[in-house]
């Protein structure tokens, strides 16, 4: 299964993995991670599911929604690593992402 690196609040970094067919946000939940709080279930309208995603995986990562744009604008934290995790799907294409789960807002 494909591995995802997950960077906590506190810098503790793990390596899990993940289904393909997941979101980034359900590969991070499964994990027993719930510092990650994804309120809303995955449906993009709560923004607790923020990362911060390393640059270097910029160019695999499927475009921004407008949706998902608007809700990272109300966050203190949006940097332009910035994703809502439930909007990534998961799988081969993404193995050895690494994330860090963004300050709560
Ligand atoms: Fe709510 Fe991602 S889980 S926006």
């Amino acid at each position: 299964m494909p591995k995802l690196i997950v960077v906590t609040r506190e810098g503790e970094e793990s390596t899990i993995e993940g289904e393909t067919g997941l979101s980034v946000m359900e590969v991070i939940r499964d994990a027993g991670i719930d510092e990650l709080l994804a309120l809303c279930g995955g449906c993009c309208s709560c923004a607790t599911c923020h990362v911060h995603v390393d640059q270097a995986w910029a160019d695999k990562l499927p475009a921004m929604s407008e949706d998902e744009n608007d809700l990272l604008d109300s966050s203190d934290h949006r940097t332009e690593e910035s994703r809502l995790s439930c909007q990534l799907p998961f799988g081969d294409a993404l193995d050895g992402l690494r994330v860090t789960i963004a300050p709560e807002d």
